[in-house]
């Protein structure tokens, strides 16, 4: 009731719903730039393959989940099946290979959180990382882009929040602020939670898809085609979306107590998670339950300075959409 109150109170919410749907559009990768990803990859399956035949090779991230923007770079999952296999080794000899393949800037980074190799294709021009056996991020690409499906407002309202967190600067997981895979949780939280709700909980419904990955079932209901009308009671545009999901960061989530928790499609005590202090690193802050891992808070990289500057920036932008002429300019001012 709010929300309808207020977002009446600006009588451009026509042209300011046009305005948003244009950046969208904008954002959306074009058709060729998805034909050079698939070039790229497959590059890599051949030079990959003829060292390791068994090895599969999985996008995953946002080249692969629908909430990547134009000009992203794409993340590549290396699968292989080898219990003694040492990461570290295997990242070496696989950039030693790639390198000698004309591919550019080709690095082993082994000891980051998550080990990868960096590379650059200049055909393509397009940037790669390459992990091993992350087989829990394509299970969680494939459950964001099941989402995705249901409500063609999850993306939009996705996009407009990363496109707003970059240009903000609060996109940037080594200076305390959150992932795009963090944002795009909160996406789907907001849109599960608002009345009518706009997104269901598929892993609160039968399973039709299931898989064990790293000793963890990754169950939901995918037949997501069966769902395209679960939102249609909920007649909110995506001017009014935007507007909420920053009220709702801004002043509605409780960050003393509770956890976002798309896997239970609700909220969830921070009490019970048992993640009310600082533990090691882990300052939970801000909590937002990852949907499969769910020890793992996405929010842990959030400390007691960038939990400020995160909020100041829900709050400015909650303030945008309220009483700015031009919000949709002023939200995505540089930093
Ligand atoms: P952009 O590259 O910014 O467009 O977004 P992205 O969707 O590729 O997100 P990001 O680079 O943050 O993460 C890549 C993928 O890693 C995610 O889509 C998840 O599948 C996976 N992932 C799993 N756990 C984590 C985590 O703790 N942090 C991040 N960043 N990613 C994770
Ligand atoms: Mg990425």
């Amino acid at each position: 009731r709010n929300l309808k109150r207020h977002m009446e109170c600006r009588r451009d919410i026509g042209t300011l719903n046009f305005r948003f749907l244009s950046i969208y559009e904008s954002l959306i990768p074009e058709e060729e730039e998805k034909a050079k990803q698939k070039q790229l990859l497959t590059l890599l399956e051949k030079l990959v393959s003829k060292e390791w035949p068994k090895a599969q090779l999985f996008l995953y991230g946002s080249c692969a989940n629908s909430f990547g923007v134009s000009k992203s770079d794409i993340d590549v999952c290396l699968a292989i099946d080898d219990a003694d296999i040492n990461k570290s080794e295997f990242l070496l000899k696989l950039a030693d290979i790639l390198q000698s393949d004309n591919l550019q800037n080709v690095q082993a980074l082994t000891r980051a959180r998550v080990p990868i190799v960096k590379l650059k294709d200049p055909v393509t021009g397009i940037s790669c990382d390459i992990c091993i056996n992350n087989v829990l991020a394509v299970v969680n690409t494939k459950l964001l882009r099941d989402y995705a499906q249901i409500d063609v407002r999850l993306r939009q309202l996705a996009f407009i929040v990363k496109h707003w967190a970059k240009s903000r600067g609060v996109n940037e997981t080594y200076q305390g602020t959150l992932s795009s895979y963090a944002y795009v949780l909160m996406c789907i939280h907001f849109l599960q939670q608002c009345k009518p709700a706009i997104l269901p909980c598929l892993q609160g419904m039968q399973t039709t898809y299931s898989v064990t990955v790293d000793d963890i079932q990754c169950a939901f209901f995918d037949q997501v085609e069966r769902l395209r009308h679960f939102g249609s009671h909920n007649k909110e545009s995506i001017a009014q979306l935007v507007w909420a999901f920053f009220n709702y960061w801004a002043y509605h989530h409780d960050y003393a107590n509770d956890v976002i928790s798309i896997r239970t499609g609700s909220i969830i005590s921070k009490r019970e998670k048992d993640w009310t202090r600082r533990k090691g690193n882990d300052r939970h802050l801000i909590c937002i339950e990852d949907p499969f891992e769910i020890s793992h808070d996405l929010g842990r990289v959030v400390d007691k300075f960038s939990i400020k500057v995160l909020r100041e920036e829900f709050e400015r932008a909650a303030y945008i959409m309220q009483y700015d002429p031009d919000p949709c300019v002023t939200l995505f001012e540089p930093y």
